[in-house]
């Protein structure tokens, strides 16, 4: 499976619908929501409301990316606001096993997120719960980051677990992808790269997602 997503935290906001289109018609797979409560980490990104509009403006799978703390408490508002995915910080909860269920009671895909230094161990004897894992490979909540390189042992590791425990979870990498990197995280066994400057300051949007998923 070779999917990109397109995170819109580096989209023209003003241009929302007309970037929705263009991610689109360039051919990625999936929108990426990042939603960011200024504590969890320290910046303030986008919340239910456009995520409302995202879902209702675009055909793709629309992936929330929850980097809040206690996000148990809107897993129902995400949910419906039309959300395919939601994706937790395992670093935010000391109960996922609810958080998965609860995911899953509103019929959504469930997905557990790791900072760059939390070990893949740590989320080891949940994975047969979760429908991705998503490997954040830069500090949490910006973009136009570089690629933290120690990423790529999690994904190596991760691939394996995946492999040995015979699960079909997505693997997903968040952070400074680029036409550069891409094709070699994938030979690492990244399904979904995920990215946002990449995608919308990239001079020819096409190229960029063909070459992602070559
Ligand atoms: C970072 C966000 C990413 C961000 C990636 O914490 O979760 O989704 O948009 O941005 P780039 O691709 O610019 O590194
Ligand atoms: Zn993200």
């Amino acid at each position: 499976m070779k999917q990109v997503s397109a995170s819109i935290l580096s989209a023209n906001w003003l241009k929302l619908g007309e970037e929705l289109k263009r991610a689109e018609e360039a051919g990625c797979d999936c929108i990426h929501v990042d939603i960011t409560d200024g504590h969890f980490v320290s910046n303030l990104t986008m919340g239910m409301d456009i995520t409302r509009a995202v879902c209702g403006a675009t055909n793709l799978r629309t992936d929330v990316h929850l980097m809040i703390e206690e996000p148990g408490r809107f897993i129902a508002a995400f949910a419906d606001a039309g959300a395919d995915s939601i994706t937790f910080h395992h670093e935010a909860t000391a109960h996922p096993f609810e958080l998965i269920r609860e995911i899953k009671k509103h019929g959504k895909l469930a997905g557990v997120a790791l900072d760059p230094a939390t070990p893949v161990e740590a989320i080891e004897h949940y994975l047969d719960q979760v429908d991705l894992v998503l490997l954040v490979a830069v500090c949490v909540g910006f973009g136009g980051q570089k690629f933290i390189d120690a990423v790529d042992e999690k994904i190596k590791r991760l691939a394996k677990m995946r492999e040995d425990k015979d699960l079909h979870f997505e693997i997903q990498v968040d952070g400074g992808i680029n036409t550069g990197n891409g094709a070699e995280k994938r030979q690492l066994g990244v399904d979904n790269l995920v990215g946002g400057s990449m995608i919308f300051l990239s001079e020819d949007i096409k190229d960029t997602v063909r070459l992602l998923k070559a």
